[in-house]
């Protein structure tokens, strides 16, 4: 099981705030970087019939590598990406067609990082992902928000996010 940090960036282009804020951050940590734009994932179906494009497997077998995931994702329209979206709801999956692998993320640590314009996170924002967590029995441990302007620069608060990922990640 690898120590380092698992992100899955989730950002609707590839020169974004997002994965800047990310690079940003983990400057000095090591840690390992997905972009979900290079992972195509079809959007969730009841027959569980996807593509042979389709992707989530290597994700979640990515994911199943890491003890501690972050999900870095920009707000669009007061929420995660759509592209976060689209891997979340594929999780539905994960609980049914494919239980056993689902049972695996227990105990593993989610974090999350957030990029927007305005100048909070929208209320709520979190709630799909500490759900989501507790849904798995994952541990949900915090968020960090940053506006846009600042994605290149560093501050206190990203400092203690980064000693609790580090912390959780031993
Ligand atoms: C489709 C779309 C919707 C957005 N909605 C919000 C929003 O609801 N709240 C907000 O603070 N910023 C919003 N923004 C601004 C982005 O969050 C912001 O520009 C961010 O830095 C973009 O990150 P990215 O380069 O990783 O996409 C939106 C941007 C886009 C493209």
């Amino acid at each position: 099981m690898a120590t380092n940090p698992l992100i899955i960036s989730a950002s609707a282009r590839r020169e974004s705030d997002t994965g800047a804020f990310v690079q940003t951050l983990f400057r000095e940590t090591p840690a390992y970087t997905l972009q979900l734009l290079d992972y195509p994932i079809d959007h969730y179906r009841y027959d569980g019939n996807y593509s042979k494009e389709d992707q989530f497997n290597e994700v979640v077998d990515r994911l199943l590598t890491h003890d501690t995931a972050v999900f870095a994702t920009p707000v669009y329209w007061y929420a995660m990406s759509g592209h976060l979206k689209v891997l979340f709801d594929r999780l539905t999956d994960l609980v049914t067609i494919k239980k056993q692998i689902g049972r695996k993320l227990a105990g593993k640590r989610m974090f999350l990082i957030a990029v927007g314009a305005d100048e909070e996170l929208p209320a709520g924002f979190e709630e799909p992902f500490r759900r989501t967590a507790a849904y798995f029995d994952m541990k949900f441990i915090s968020t960090l928000y940053c506006q846009s302007y600042h994605v290149r620069k560093r501050n206190h608060e990203q400092e203690m996010f980064l000693s609790s990922i580090r912390e959780n990640s031993i």
